[in-house]
């Protein structure tokens, strides 16, 4: 009688955690019919924010970028990468006529937490500062003439309202970086006041967005690429749009016709979206609850948290974990690179896994079958979040007649058969093999065999940084 309670104790709690993530299963489920409504409600918000102003949660600002870089530019630029807490600094060199990059130099500085509460002068002021003690040493190795006024791109990956090509004002800020009183102010003028103040004698030529600097890299490379996204700390998408489709800058025109738009998709959101509980209370004990909301399902800073909190409620709801649960209740303790490792463990006995669960969580001697039920949570949240992005990225060809399927249905061949480049950055695509591949089957389910063989996924490396120095030369005062 003791085994056989046993047995049905041990099979009880098996079987509400096997519940708990079957439950959870459901809810992210994204069967490509699915998929197709997110890709319709993705055109239809991006209607809507290029009509008006707040029109929609998709901000689709435009960016004053009418001309990409095509490898005719030549010279020394300099570039600045503002992210959640890293500031970088890069020196790149352009040789001109298709010679492309003849060289460049990166630094990468962690923006010193202090001054997350600190006044926006002070962060300026340690930018400009970096920068200088980068640019002097660079010169003394290049021994330019210390006095010419230098070219610089400025990447803020954050959403910023434009004024021009090279001034823009920051609407708020995202992946959990908060300094208060940069909302609303002119962020080259606060860079150019701090590079003055620091004796430094340079411009901002571009300002620009991550997903802008990578779209100028990607199409420096490859002419047919017309939109970029990027998968990392946060998750963003631009792309070039004809200049009388975005309504609300009636009257805006541009030597090419076009202009790039950042949409800002971090923040797209639809019923459509398969939001779990789990989703929700991410959400409400966010600093930034109610925004981001496409963002908290897709993006490095998030994945590794919701799996965290499903594994929490398994804890809760039966004790296949043990007794040593209580390190499951720290918030974002199980960093994404942890679960992407968690999930690509092909080991017979997933020793990796328990090593993560170990080293991470402090559950110790976990068994196989835990090691599995953990990596199959983490398979769920990889895979809803990948089939989004790849649902994002054909409602932006959709949008702009690239998706080949209105063109299948109505017997034409336009469309079908132009090859479209889309230029990717960042971790999750670059080292997620999992991720890349749930991500590149959802577009051949989406659109089909046929003419998803025509959409391009190119990697691109460092577009944030070498992408906006090339912008700067685009809009150089020398040129
Ligand atoms: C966030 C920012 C956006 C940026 C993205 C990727 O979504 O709001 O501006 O492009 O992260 O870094």
């Amino acid at each position: 009688a003791a085994l056989v309670g046993r047995r049905a104790r041990s099979w009880w709690r098996w079987g509400r955690a096997v519940e708990v993530v079957r439950e959870f299963e459901e809810g992210c489920a994204t069967p490509v019919g699915r998929l197709r409504q997110v890709v319709d409600a993705m055109v239809v918000e991006m209607h809507a924010g290029l009509a008006s102003d707040g029109g929609s949660k998709l901000k689709m600002l435009h960016t004053f970028v009418d001309t990409l870089p095509n490898g005719n530019e030549d010279g020394v630029y300099y570039a600045i990468d503002l992210d959640a807490n890293s500031c970088r600094v890069l020196r790149v060199e352009l040789g001109g006529r298709g010679s492309k990059i003849i060289n460049h130099r990166v630094e990468k500085h962690k923006i010193p937490q202090e001054l997350e509460y600190s006044a926006s002068e002070e962060v300026f002021d340690f930018i400009a500062s970096t920068l200088k003690r980068f640019v002097e040493r660079e010169e003394n190795v290049i021994n330019l003439v210390p006095d010419e006024k230098k070219e610089l791109g400025f990447t803020v990956s954050f959403p910023v309202r434009q004024l021009s090509v090279s001034s823009g004002v920051l609407i708020k800020w995202s992946k959990g970086f908060t300094i208060e009183d940069v909302v609303g102010k002119d962020v080259s003028q606060c860079l150019e006041d701090a590079m003055s103040k620091n004796g430094l004698n340079m411009r901002v030529a571009a300002l620009v967005n991550d997903s802008v600097g990578t779209l100028a890299l990607g199409h420096y490379y490859d002419q047919d690429t017309v939109a970029a996204v990027i998968i990392g700390t946060g998750t963003n998408a631009c792309y070039i749009e004809r200049c009388d489709a975005i309504i609300k800058c009636q009257g805006l025109l541009t030597n090419s016709g076009g202009m790039v738009v950042n949409m800002e998709w971090g923040n797209f959101w639809s019923s459509h979206l398969p939001r779990t509980s789990y989703d929700i209370a991410l959400d409400d004990e966010s600093p930034n609850r109610n925004d981001q909301g496409f963002e908290k399902m897709i993006s490095e800073m998030y994945l590794g948290e919701i799996v965290r909190r499903v594994l929490l409620r398994i804890a809760d709801e039966s004790d296949i974990f043990g007794d040593s649960t209580h390190h499951l209740s720290v918030p974002f303790i199980l960093r994404t690179s942890l679960m992407a490792a968690i999930h690509e463990d092909d080991s017979p006995d997933l020793r990796e896994v328990g090593k993560i669960l170990e080293e991470t969580l402090q559950m110790l001697n976990t068994s196989l079958k835990v090691r599995m039920l953990v990596a199959s949570v983490c398979d769920i949240v990889t895979k809803r979040a990948a089939r989004l992005v790849a649902a994002g990225i054909i409602g932006i060809l959709k949008k702009i007649g690239r998706d080949g399927i209105g063109s299948i249905a109505s017997g034409r061949s336009k469309g079908t058969s132009r090859r479209t480049v889309v230029t990717i950055e960042r971790g999750l695509y670059t080292d997620y093999s999992m991720f890349r591949e749930y991500m590149n089957e959802a577009i051949s389910e989406i659109l089909g065999e046929q003419v998803s063989q025509n959409v391009v996924l190119r990697v691109s490396e460092d577009g944030s940084g070498i992408g906006t120095a090339l912008l700067a030369a685009v809009y150089s005062s020398k040129r």
